[in-house]
Parts: C-alpha cells; sequence; structure tokens
C-alpha cells in the first residue's frame, strides 16, 4: 500500500485544510482554496457533488441551503441556477460574490500549487458522473497530487474502474476490523476515520498503519488532539485552522 509522497522528513503529519481554509473562509470556495494555498497547506481538501448537467460542482451538502443564498438538491439544479447562488454571504459580508466553483475551475486554479488535493466524492456517484470526473483530473493533471476518497465502498469501486491512476482513500466515521477486507477489496492506499473514531478504537488504526495503509484523520482543531495523533504517527491531519497546525508543529 506503498503512498510516493511521505510527510516531512521529521514524520510530521502533513497539513491539510478542511474544504479549503475554512476556518478564515466559506468552506469550499474558491477563496478559501486561495487561502490555504497561499497559506502553503501541505494538502486542501474539498468535496465534490454534480449539477443537474452533469458538471461536477464543489459542494459538501447535497443541497445548497446551508452555505448559500439559493435552496434546492444540487444534482436537480442546473449549471446557470447553481452558479447565480452566493456562496459566501453566508460568513459576512466580506465574502459576497464567491460561488459553487466547478472541480475543473479548482483543478486549473491549483496547477502551480506546490501541494497536493485531497477530493471527497459526496454521495454515491453513477459511473457516468465519476467520468466526469476523470475528464476534469485529466485536463489539468493533477493526477499524481491527488487522492480521491468517499465514505461510500460502490463509488469507490467505480473510481477505481474509471480513474485508476489516482490513489484512493476509504473514510471511516469508526474503524472496525472487518474494514480490513474491505480496504483491501477496495484496494485503497489511505484509511481515513473521524478523529471520534481514532480515539474510540487507536489501537485498531495503529495496526492499519502497520499494515502499510497511510491515516489522515478528520477533522482536528486543538493541539491536545494534534499532540496524540503526531504520537500515533498518524500521516495526517485534516483540519479548518491549518495555518494554527502549521505553527503548532513547526515548534516541534
Ligand atoms: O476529509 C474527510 C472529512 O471531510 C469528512 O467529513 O463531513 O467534513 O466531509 P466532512
Ligand atoms: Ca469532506
Amino acid at each position: 500500500h506503498g503512498y510516493p509522497h511521505t510527510p516531512g522528513g521529521e514524520h510530521k503529519p502533513w497539513v491539510i485544510a478542511h474544504r479549503g481554509y475554512s476556518g478564515v473562509a466559506p468552506e469550499n470556495t474558491l477563496v478559501a482554496i486561495e487561502a490555504a494555498r497561499v497559506l502553503g497547506s501541505d494538502w486542501i481538501e474539498i468535496d465534490i457533488g454534480i449539477s443537474a448537467d452533469g458538471t461536477p460542482i464543489v459542494l459538501h451538502d447535497t443541497t445548497l441551503n446551508r452555505t448559500t443564498s439559493a435552496t434546492g438538491t444540487a444534482a436537480q439544479m442546473s449549471d446557470e441556477r447553481i452558479s447565480l447562488a452566493d456562496a459566501g454571504s453566508w460568513l459576512g459580508p466580506g465574502f459576497i460574490g464567491q460561488r459553487v466553483p466547478k472541480l475543473r475551475t479548482v483543478l486549473a486554479n491549483l496547477a502551480d500549487f506546490d501541494g497536493n488535493l485531497l477530493l471527497e466524492f459526496k454521495d454515491d456517484w453513477s459511473p457516468g458522473a465519476i467520468a466526469q470526473v476523470a475528464d476534469d483530473i485529466m485536463a489539468t493533471g493533477m493526477a499524481d497530487r491527488m487522492i480521491l476518497q468517499s465514505f461510500s465502498p460502490a463509488t469507490l469501486t467505480a473510481v477505481r474502474d474509471l480513474i485508476p491512476m489516482v490513489a484512493r482513500g476509504l473514510l471511516r466515521m469508526v474503524p472496525r476490523p472487518e474494514d480490513k477486507t474491505l480496504a483491501s477489496d477496495l484496494d485503497v492506499t489511505f484509511y481515513n476515520p473521524s478523529r471520534r473514531g481514532f480515539f474510540l478504537r487507536q489501537a485498531l488504526l495503529e495496526e492499519f498503519m502497520a499494515e502499510g495503509y497511510g491515516c489522515l484523520v478528520w477533522t482536528s482543531n486543538v493541539p491536545a488532539d494534534w499532540e496524540r495523533l503526531m504520537a500515533a504517527g498518524v500521516h495526517g491531519i485534516i483540519t479548518d485552522h491549518p495555518g494554527r497546525l502549521q505553527g503548532y508543529l513547526s515548534a516541534k
């Protein structure tokens, strides 16, 4: 299960900006992604869904309700309707004008990014929709700097078949022993638990790491966590506050 990139020379965990730099900017928008890029986060995590036109878009929820000025289910909305929604004003007037980005726009913006992209497929994806993501990835040449992750085994199976050149990760709330068979069947490189799952099943997580899986833990925002995660040797920490995590790690 080896992964070509390794965390920093002293085996510090990677800093992974959750939904972009969501601690300072509206999640999964261009300004949040740009803030993480400028910070020099090792990785940027984003979530993707698909519009009714079949365009991959960067959005965490199934609907636009929580994070935009519009309401409705993204998969039932046209690109045009989605593009009209304001995805920044919910966090403050300074972010008015942010939109729900298209995946291909984000990939193009990250072409000269010195870091890596952790892309989460939200919900279940059809092969046709995954093929659209494959097209976007191929068009921008980021394949060797990405991990594709999902909670859904069916989606990961289809991703393996359609985008085989990109590393994959299985997301889990709480790790279970039977996930070893699942992770092996899915041929994933990463096994990524919640922070709660990590603390509940640390010994099991350490078994996954000993067997060669990379382990990226989400979403962890406080130094008390980071101390324990680092001591356990996890490969990356997914955080809303990548700046604070950078500062914490540089003092170590
Ligand atoms: O990267 C994994 C983590 O983001 C999963 O939880 O709800 O923030 O997408 P969520
Ligand atoms: Ca996510």
